[in-house]
């Protein structure tokens, strides 16, 4: 990304994060080889690591240890990993470009995907249980995770997202099915890193707000970017929600409202933000990119 947009914690920050990926899964031996290399073929050398960025910043806004918070950003950088590894299978978006790469059923073949994207989710929970944090907190986080993946979560969205193929969703559910299948997990980005710095519960709250613009504020974007991205920048195929007939803010609202809503979003978080009595400037900055980004 340009480097304007970006500021040396959030560097530096991103670099913990591949480090803390990297020794994830080069420690943890080669069971199967041909597993293991499709496991680093979707989680390393790509991707933004916004999860992980959400997590750094929001707990080192509240005080936290950055070694408090590497295994969080990891985890739910697996999660992620693993719902994108998924979500480009040919039962579901059939894509086969990610990250300016073949997808991992094209680079690999479609069962040792749907077992990469398996071993990432698991490797997710194993690492977040590591947290070097009081057992509790610990519990809480990976609870946390766990409903944000989920029957309530991303894995929910995704089935509304597929179900609705050709449906007419109204403003309503499209925001619930935003809300679950990108939302759940970036809130959960917010909490884990809040968690990470034992926030009290008022502080938490007005994260969560944040959170949920931010999470709506993605996934309006990367409806925006399928119908005019670059191509070449977005690492992945553009035009396919139209082809696919998805439901998407753009389809459904028109390329204007969905560029109003996004700048709602931005003043929304900017509120939340202001709200609270801590240094929010790395927050702040990731809220404007997830609005403004380009890829
Ligand atoms: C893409 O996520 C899928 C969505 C939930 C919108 P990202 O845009 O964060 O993808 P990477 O991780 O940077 O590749
Ligand atoms: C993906 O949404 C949400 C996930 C849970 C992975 P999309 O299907 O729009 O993501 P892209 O455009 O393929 O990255
Ligand atoms: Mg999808
Ligand atoms: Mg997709
Ligand atoms: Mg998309």
């Amino acid at each position: 990304m340009p480097p304007s947009e970006t500021s040396p914690r959030w560097r530096a920050w991103v670099q913990r994060c591949e480090s803390t990926l990297e020794h994830a899964l080069d420690s943890r031996g080669n069971v199967d080889a041909r597993l293991t290399q499709a496991m680093a073929h979707a989680a390393l050398g790509g991707g933004k690591r916004m999860r992980p960025l959400l997590v750094y910043a929001t707990g080192a806004a509240l005080g936290a240890e950055e070694a408090a918070l590497d295994l969080p950003a990891a985890a739910i950088e697996l999660v992620h990993a693993y719902s994108l590894v998924h979500d480009d299978l040919p039962a579901m978006d059939d894509d086969t470009m990610r990250r300016g790469r073949p997808t991992v059923h094209v680079a690999y073949d479609e069962a040792t995907a749907i077992l990469a994207g398996d071993a990432l989710q698991t490797l997710a929970f194993e690492l977040l249980a590591q947290t070097p944090v009081p057992p509790a907190t610990a519990l809480e986080m990976v609870g946390a995770l766990a409903r944000a993946s989920g029957m309530q979560g991303m894995v929910a969205g995704q089935a509304i997202d597929l179900a609705a193929v050709g449906a007419a969703l109204d403003a309503d559910a499209l925001r619930r099915m935003h809300g679950a299948k990108t939302g759940a997990l970036i809130r959960a980005a917010v909490a884990l890193g809040a968690l990470a710095a034992q926030a009290d519960a008022t502080t938490r709250a007005a994260l969560d707000d944040f959170a949920d613009a931010l999470g709506l504020a993605f996934q309006v974007r990367d409806d925006l970017l399928d119908v005019e991205g670059d191509p070449a920048l977005l690492g992945k195929t553009a035009g396919k929600d139209a082809a696919s007939d998805k439901p998407t803010y753009p389809s459904i609202l028109g390329m204007d409202a969905s560029r109003a809503l996004l700048q709602a979003l931005v003043q929304r978080m900017e509120a939340r933000l202001a709200d609270l009595p801590c240094d929010t400037a790395e927050l702040g900055r990731l809220a404007r990119f997830a609005a403004a980004r380009g890829h």
